[in-house]
């Protein structure tokens, strides 16, 4: 029996909490995980926030847990997996070190650069008069991100000098987003298709998922404000063989190489983040960890087990290789009214349909009340249908998802198009 706790409460670790049960031989914990990720079979939800360290561990211990798998990236920033492997506990996610890859855009670009990893042209700024004399002679649009984690909100396209000296203003003067938005990344505007590359790895050895792309902008047609992800397809329609084959060893292999060098060791997801330009692709961002809702895409479609892969590349005993298959997914979001301004919470939701083999419902933000689901969070539900192609896959999430109501429901029509 191998006993897994995966760290997280969202769709994301919904679909890896499920996706682990279904292998053979199993318990799956999830803390906290929620009352729709309990209504999983093999999964056993367990009351202790990802923020407390100590009980995790002593969690660990008592239940004889195999291996741990971190979801979200903020106690992973917080040193959650540096705490499990002074205890001799197998864990899955980098250190607090090499986890700023995601937590520092600065030091994310610095690390490229050392690397000669293709991303866009930037510098980085902590003064403020400093920024607000750059962007007045740069050439606009450009892009101003927060350094920190800003939970998806801290990217702002300028598209010229007086929305630049704002953004910059309420970033670095106001803290909009506190201490991670005091220094910022300046960065030139990238054209160009996006792709979600991701990958795991021991710190050496390298396996490689199935592509995807993400829908981030809120309404059809990329309109509308950025939200956390709106739906998600796997594979990308956009790659062939090649250019994967290319990203792995021009983007992931030179940055594990680089954090080597730094003596940072990276055990975990690497997530990259990029724009396909005319030059070739570019790396946007660095994640330490799944993308949501890729990864309720790329896990449904998986036909291989992911557990025995996760195990290795704890214990630094990977071997290169790839968990793609010929499967597609397609997830589609069900979010909140409002969100992701101010999303409305509490709405009876009334019908859940049951998964079938080529379809299921990851809960991301969902509760109960008198024993009806209810909406409890900006994202609520990731409908998502398996298929042998795109179109089938796509056609079996929407059917799904439009069986779903609730008042203020959003969903984008176009994930997959
Ligand atoms: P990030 O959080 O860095 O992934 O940025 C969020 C989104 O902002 C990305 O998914 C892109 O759509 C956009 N973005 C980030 N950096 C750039 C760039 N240099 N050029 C164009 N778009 C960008
Ligand atoms: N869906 C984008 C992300 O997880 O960062």
């Amino acid at each position: 029996m191998r006993r897994y706790l995966v760290i997280g409460s969202g769709g994301r670790e919904h679909a890896i909490a499920w996706k682990l049960a279904t292998e053979a031989d199993t318990r799956v914990y999830v803390a906290p995980g929620s009352a729709g990720i309990a209504t999983t079979a093999g999964v056993v939800c367990i009351d202790i926030a990802p923020s407390d360290h100590d009980a995790l561990r002593q969690f660990a211990r008592d239940n004889d847990i195999d291996l741990t798998v971190v979801g979200p990236e903020a106690p992973l920033v917080e040193g959650l997996a540096d705490r499990f492997r002074e205890a001799g506990l197998a864990i899955l996610g980098p250190g607090a070190d090499a986890a700023m890859l995601e937590g520092s855009k600065a030091f994310a670009k610095e690390v490229m650069r050392a690397a000669g990893v293709p991303t866009a042209a930037g510098r980085d700024f902590d003064e403020l008069s400093e920024a607000i004399h750059h962007v007045q002679s740069a050439a606009h649009p450009l892009v101003i991100k927060a350094d920190g984690l800003a939970g998806g909100k801290g990217v702002v396209i300028s598209e010229d000098v007086e929305r630049s000296e704002r953004t910059l203003r309420e970033f670095m003067a106001d803290g909009r987003f506190g201490e991670a938005s005091r220094t910022v990344v300046i960065e030139e505007c990238l054209v160009g298709i996006e792709l979600s590359f991701m990958v795991v790895t021991d710190g050496r050895a390298v396996v490689t998922l199935s592509t995807s792309r993400d829908h981030k902008r809120l309404a059809d047609g990329d309109r509308g404000p950025n939200t956390g992800g709106m739906g998600a397809i796997t594979p990308s329609p956009d790659t062939s063989a090649a250019l994967e084959e290319q990203i792995r060893d021009q983007v992931i292999r030179p940055t594990l190489a680089e954090l080597e060098r730094r003596g940072l060791d990276f055990r975990g997801f690497l997530y990259a983040g990029l724009m396909l330009t005319a030059a070739g692709p570019m790396v946007l961002e660095f994640n330490v960890r799944l993308g949501d809702p890729e990864t309720q895409a790329l896990l449904f479609a998986m036909e291989q087990d992911l557990g025995p892969t996760l195990l290795d590349a704890a214990r630094g005993e990977l071997r290169d290789g790839s968990l793609a298959t010929g499967r597609h997914a397609c997830c589609v979001v069900l979010a909140s009214e409002d969100y992701p301004l101010s999303p409305r919470t509490g709405d009876t939701i009334a019908t859940i349909p049951r998964p079938t083999d080529q379809m299921i419902v990851f809960h991301a933000g969902t509760g109960t009340r008198d024993g009806q689901w209810v909406t409890a969070g900006g994202r609520v539900l990731g409908i998502t249908a398996r298929a042998n192609d795109p179109s089938e896959a796509r056609k079996l999430a929407y059917a799904a998802a439009e069986s779903i109501e609730w008042r203020g429901r959003q969903l984008r029509g176009d994930i997959g198009l």
